[in-house]
């Protein structure tokens, strides 16, 4: 039976194996670090929780339904699934990747990654011929994040696909800002999708979680040999958080969403507020691929106001909304970039991406939008 994605959040996957007997309608936490075999050289198929756990692989397999995928691995943070990813490379390979990535992944690029002997080109994906010109005999992937953070940069994923494929390289995929709901990247051509959990799948600024999601079987084998050898893998209590707040991504979407396009239009008109930054806006300069690639607009919206002293004043000020480091969950957050997701990046790289002391990001929630917009206005004086 062919699902449709609302009905895939609310009810898992179609092979609920470990649970047919029972008729539990929440999928059981299997707390267990190992799995009794029924006699020697036989196993229940379960043998030890960093290799298989039930709980996890339900996780998996709904967020695989869910981004089109073949399977999923889900790791215990986000950069867990980046750190996996990179085991997919070798010392002398070289990988192309958006300039304004999440601060994190630039990070764990910059100084891991590169001691690794991997080689990394940033660069503005948001044009293709950046990317054309970046490529090397040696590149072995590209890694996209779109729209990218905190910028909200469009990259036209299924071009970069087709570039990627006549250079033989991997394409992958940050798909945490829109998730699956606006955005599915594998069936743009993209090879493996990537995640913070953390965000808009579990929703509930609660837990940590991190997937990757390919639909190629070679890619599936290596990532789930990777993945039971470094054991990041994401817990029974954790997995069944995600479970949870994966029931409601559809409906707290389109909420973000419609809060969002608000709480955009409301900025556009504060004369302390000079840019917004919102793939909703007619005015974003990468309309028709937004329109051609997303199914919606998410709940992201980045702004810059006149001076430093607004953006402290309105940080200060906040009182619905918490001043706080992440996104994707039911309460409004507000982040200072500069100083938070990307305090690591290299000062020179951050201003040219114009990530300074007037930029501001939203994560905007699920409450009545009203409330956001009031907090807002007595912040913003
Ligand atoms: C776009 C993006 N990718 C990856 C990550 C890393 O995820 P985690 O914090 O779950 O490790 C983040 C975290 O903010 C992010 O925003």
């Amino acid at each position: 039976m062919n699902r449709r994605i609302e009905t895939v959040c609310v009810r898992g996957s179609q092979t609920r194996k470990p649970v047919e007997n029972t008729g539990s309608i929440s999928f059981p936490i299997y707390q267990t670090a190992a799995f009794a075999h029924p006699g020697i050289g036989q196993s229940t198929g379960y043998d030890y929780s960093r290799l298989q756990n039930p709980t996890r692989e339900e996780a998996e397999r709904v967020v695989a339904d869910l981004e089109k995928g073949l399977d999923a691995l889900a790791f215990a943070t986000g950069m867990a699934a980046v750190s996996a990813l990179m085991e997919l490379l070798v010392p002398g390979d070289h990988l192309v990747a958006t300039a304004d990535l999440y601060g994190g992944t630039t990070r764990l690029f910059r100084h891991i990654s590169m001691k690794n002997g991997i080689t990394v080109s940033f660069t503005d994906t948001s044009q293709i011929s950046n990317i054309r010109a970046a490529l090397r005999a040696d590149t072995k992937a590209i890694f996209l994040e779109t729209p990218t953070n905190p910028m909200m940069n469009i990259t036209d994923i299924a071009a970069v696909s087709a570039l990627a494929k006549e250079n033989s390289c991997l394409l992958i995929v940050d798909n945490t800002f829109l998730s699956p709901y606006f955005q599915t990247p594998l069936s743009l051509g993209a090879d493996i999708v990537l995640h913070s959990g953390t965000k808009y799948l579990g929703g509930h600024n609660d837990t940590l979680a991190g997937f990757l999601i390919t639909d190629k079987a070679d890619i599936l084998e290596k990532l789930r040999f990777i993945f039971k050898t470094t054991g990041a893998g994401l817990s029974p209590m954790d997995s069944w958080l995600l479970l949870r707040g994966i029931k409601t991504l559809a409906l707290r979407m389109e909420r973000h969403q419609e809060n969002a396009m608000k709480v955009a239009a409301y900025l556009k008109s504060h004369p302390k507020v000079k840019e917004v930054y919102y793939i909703g806006l007619e005015n974003h300069p990468n309309q028709e691929i937004i329109n051609k690639q997303c199914k919606g607009y998410g709940g992201m919206v980045s702004f810059r106001v006149d001076n430093e002293s607004t953006a402290r004043q309105i940080l200060e000020r906040v009182k619905l909304i918490y001043f706080a480091e992440s996104l994707g969950g039911t309460e409004s957050l507000i982040t200072y970039p500069m100083l938070q997701t990307h305090a690591d990046v290299p000062e020179e790289t951050r201003r040219a991406l114009g990530v300074d002391e007037t930029l501001l990001r939203m994560s905007v929630g699920i409450e009545h939008c009203e409330d956001i917009i009031d907090d807002l206005n007595q912040a913003l004086g």
